[in-house]
């Protein structure tokens, strides 16, 4: 039996094999790790209860201040996750019941999901056939005197064409919420995309560019209104809350008085804890690398296609970073090869590929909104036509790969598939 803290006494019922520290440490640090910067320094320093700098400063602040730095916004609200900061985002933008909210049609159903939770509709508007993103051509047709937001999506990676869409939406007073949970660090003629929208949601849930240990999410605006109330609304209401974080100095004997009143705002409770911002914050120190990585093995996506008619990939102005979250491909097999996409699949994997995701249902077509009626919508095929064409067609290859001598060997045997087939 070992005697101190931390022995295999504390373990509950044994599910939780002990390990010895130091090999844990190392096995974590391994050249190829997801959590090899500081991220146990950090958590470790987070954790103890002696460090002064725990009070003084604390990691979530850390994190919202050195983000907000780095991409360039005024304001930077960490939250603990994308979905929350979309939550949040909408309260900030006055969006309640009856109103409407424009949105993509591909995407993952958060948006909308959001939107149902304020008693608002969504309302879903076709992609751009190049790039994959909502056609901003077809937003202006959609805005009605309920429009109070409109969500846009950079889908997987590739920044959305986000300035005619501000147009309008000033046009309309509309208030324009970028989407941009699979983005971190995309840039949109030269800036940070997310930082031209009013607000800018970011998700460091464990799949995107970086995580902050499995969930969490940062939020962004130039605007001191729409961060007070984003940090209001994700911070439970407390009254003393303002834009930029850091603490009230409220003397102990105004807060401990039975006078005092804590909170003038109907929130959630969506903050970040401080483990996981120390985790976030040392994965956004390698920010620069991480994102990298995954642009070289959208390199080597892009050149196993190179010359192939029946494949796609998003069409990338030249005033746009695309940052591949993940590398997404239109299949066009079936039309001209009469190779079903789920035969393409299984050929792939079979070569030793990895296996590769479908797009999500269009939101309206999942389950949960399929056949309902939202102010005159009903949910149903043919709402998107593009969008619903496109779903069927994509297919997302995992651009997360650690060691890139495996991306190189993936983007191989795909290569060498296309060549099977015919270019
Ligand atoms: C486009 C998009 N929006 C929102 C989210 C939600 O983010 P989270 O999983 O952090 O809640 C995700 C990711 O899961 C996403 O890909």
């Amino acid at each position: 039996m070992e005697s101190s803290a931390g022995s295999k006494e504390n373990l509950i019922d044994q599910k939780i094999t002990y390990m010895d520290l130091n090999k844990l440490i190392e096995s974590v640090k391994n050249p190829h790790g997801k959590f090899n910067g500081n991220e146990i320094e950090y958590v470790l320093r987070a954790l103890d209860s002696e460090n002064p700098e725990n009070k003084k400063f604390p990691w979530v602040q850390k994190f919202e201040e050195v983000f907000a730095e780095k991409v360039g916004s005024k304001y930077a609200i960490a939250v603990n996750s994308g979905t929350s900061g979309l939550h949040a985002a909408l309260y900030a933008a006055g969006v309640g019941p009856g109103d409407e909210v424009i949105q993509p049609s591909v995407t993952v159903v958060m948006d909308a999901y959001v939107t149902i939770h304020m008693g608002a509709t969504p309302v879903f508007v076709d992609i751009d056939p190049e790039s994959w993103n909502i056609d901003a051509k077809k937003i202006e047709e959609k805005i009605t005197p309920k429009t109070k937001a409109i969500i846009v999506v950079s889908l997987y990676g590739l920044p959305v064409d986000i300035d005619p869409i501000l147009e309008i939406a000033k046009k309309h007073n509309i208030i324009v919420i970028d989407d941009s949970a699979e983005t971190t660090m995309s840039l949109y003629k030269g800036e940070v995309a997310a930082t031209k929208a009013h607000i800018g949601v970011f998700s460091f849930e464990k799949s995107k560019h970086m995580t902050s240990g499995s969930e969490g999410g940062m939020m962004i605006t130039n605007d001191e209104k729409l961060a007070t109330l984003s940090r209001k609304f994700a911070g439970i209401g407390y009254k003393g809350l303002t834009a930029s974080a850091g603490r009230t100095s409220l003397a102990a004997s105004i807060y401990q008085d039975p006078d005092y009143e804590r909170f003038d705002t109907i929130g959630l409770n969506y903050r970040m804890n401080a483990i996981t911002a120390a985790v976030g914050l040392a994965q956004f120190e390698r920010i620069d690398f991480l994102v990298e990585r995954r642009k070289k093995v959208g390199e080597m996506f892009l050149d196993a296609i190179k010359g192939c008619s029946w494949i796609k990939s998003q069409v990338v102005p030249d005033h746009s970073v695309h940052t591949y979250f993940t590398f997404g491909l239109l299949y066009l097999g079936l039309q001209e090869k009469g190779i079903s996409w789920k035969e393409f699949y299984d050929r792939y994997k079979a070569k030793g590929g990895d296996g590769f995701y479908a797009c999500w249902a269009n939101p309206y077509l999942e389950p949960s909104l399929k056949g309902k009626k939202m102010g005159d919508q009903v949910f149903a095929k043919g709402l998107c036509p593009i969008a619903e064409d496109y779903q069927k067609k994509i297919m997302a290859f995992k651009s997360n790969y650690r060691d890139l001598d495996e991306a190189r060997e993936k983007t191989r045997i795909l290569k060498e598939l296309i060549d099977e087939i015919g270019r």
